[in-house]
């Protein structure tokens, strides 16, 4: 490993970074963050510096960095049989089993798993298998999706489509066509601040009606949505918000896509997301927690419903169109195998469930009584502060003021990294689901120093 500066130059030379400005890192004007190695909650970088990552990478190392059990797991299936494809109905004992795991974890009523890279291609099919369903089903109308302001779903062409934040749309011609947004389900920050939460629960249904009765129903395919908003806020649905929005697409024969991928395999405390808020889903999407990131793994949960008519359009038209020269890899499935078996053994769901609590608790009574601070939220190990400039009224800070980064900045040099999310002054925790209490005290006495030097 170098360790002089030649690695940072031949970065700032050579390398494009993904959500990075581009022109301050070519000039040299960000620092190049070069990491080495990682152990539970704490990742080192070349200059031996420790940091506790609360955020797990991109919310996905749920088991923690550097469990040999998954290690030794790769390399042996490297060993043995590093690729084979699964076309054709060709498998490994890696890939069907962990099919069998995902689905004995999956909600009730889902039957088979496709397997991908990432949450943006298991998206990308996602929308896919949904258009090829109303194909199949005589409905060639049928295929607008709906997603919600501040969800995200991946950047590609049509995920970034679904994603409904302004920088992923922002020049890059999005979103396509096909796609029509709808009312987050964030209840802090409605627009009528005298609406209770069933008012505004009731208020999202409304608005759904409205776009599908602007629309024609029979015009819109799927809904798609994170059971919990993750990058958009870190925002657990208001009560009864999944119950009312599933009763307006059950009446206008709407597939639902519960997109898992931060909440899949037990971030919530719960084993899935869906089944934290009785989301009934058509599609699955998962990826992150899968293999906790030791490999690149995503997958498409499909339900009964939905494979009946893909069987039947195979009948048909042969076999399906779609697959990736990497799907099911199998260094990927042993990976995840080898997660799932960990995040059991652990008991990482029940932990989540736990400690989450005692983060959320521990948050507020570090810092909820900060006059900046105007809301603190979340849901097993999901958890977030949200700062205004002044709470009577929800006043929100200019966004050049750019408060979420500069305590994102405080706290890494207290030696935590969090996440300044990308719209609104919001500070995201999505810790490793091993964390325990001792570290979260660590994560929230850094967050008390971070709030008063960048706030008084
Ligand atoms: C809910 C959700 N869906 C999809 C994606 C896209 O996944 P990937 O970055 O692996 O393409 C993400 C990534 O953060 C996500 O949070």
């Amino acid at each position: 490993m170098l360790t002089n500066d030649q690695l940072a130059q031949w970065d700032r030379e050579n390398f494009f970074h993904p959500s990075t400005h581009l022109a301050q890192h070519a000039r040299g004007e960000t620092p190049s963050r070069i990491i080495t190695g990682g152990k539970g909650v704490f990742i080192e970088d070349r200059d031996g510096k420790q940091l506790l990552d609360a955020f797990a990478g991109l919310y996905c190392v749920n088991v923690g960095y550097g469990r040999p059990e998954i290690a030794q797991a790769i390399a042996d299936q490297a060993r043995e049989l590093a690729y084979y494809h699964a076309y054709v109905g060709h498998g490994t004992e890696a890939s069907i089993t962990l099919a069998k795991m995902i689905l004995d974890r999956a909600p009730k009523g889902m039957s088979k798993v496709y397997f991908g890279l990432s949450g943006s291609d298991a998206n990308e099919t996602n929308v896919k298998l949904v258009w090829y369903y109303n194909n199949i089903l005589g409905r060639p109308e049928k295929k607008k999706i709906i997603s919600r302001w501040r969800g995200y779903h991946g950047s590609g062409l049509m995920t970034g489509s679904l994603t409904g934040l302004e920088l992923f749309h922002k020049k890059f011609d999005l979103p396509l066509a096909q796609v029509v947004h709808t009312e987050a389900p964030y209840y802090y920050r409605r627009e009528d601040l005298s609406m209770s939460e069933a008012d505004f629960v009731a208020h999202c249904a409304a608005e759904l009606e409205a776009l599908i009765s602007r629309e024609g129903a029979d015009t819109i395919a799927a809904f798609i949505g994170e059971p919990a908003l993750g990058t958009g806020g870190l925002v657990p649905p208001p009560a009864g918000y999944w119950e009312a929005i599933q009763a307006v697409l059950a009446k206008h024969d709407i597939l639902l896509i519960a997109d898992e991928v931060v909440t899949g395999f037990g971030r919530l405390g719960t084993m899935m997301g869906s089944d934290h808020y009785g989301l009934r889903p058509d599609i699955i999407t998962i990826a992150k927690g899968l293999t906790s990131a030791y490999a690149p793994l995503s997958g498409s949960i499909v339900g009964d419903r939905v494979w009946k008519v893909l069987e039947q359009g195979t009948d048909e038209f042969g076999a399906i169109g779609h697959g990736w020269t990497y799907s099911a890899h199998p260094i990927g499935a042993a990976a995840g195998v080898a997660n799932l078996k960990l995040v059991d053994e652990l008991g990482l769901v029940k932990n989540a469930g736990e400690t989450g609590a005692y983060l959320k608790k521990a948050m507020t009574e570090a810092i909820g009584d900060h006059p900046n601070v105007g809301d603190i939220r979340g849901e097993g190990l999901l958890c977030a502060v949200e700062f205004v400039a002044e709470r009577d009224g929800r006043v929100y800070f200019d966004a050049a003021e750019k408060v979420g980064a500069r305590v994102a900045a405080a706290l890494l040099a207290e030696g935590v990294i969090a996440r300044a999310m990308p719209q609104g002054d919001i500070i995201g925790f999505a810790p490793p689901l091993c964390i325990t209490p001792a570290e979260v005290d660590r994560v929230t006495a850094a967050m008390a120093s971070a709030v008063k030097s960048v706030l008084g």
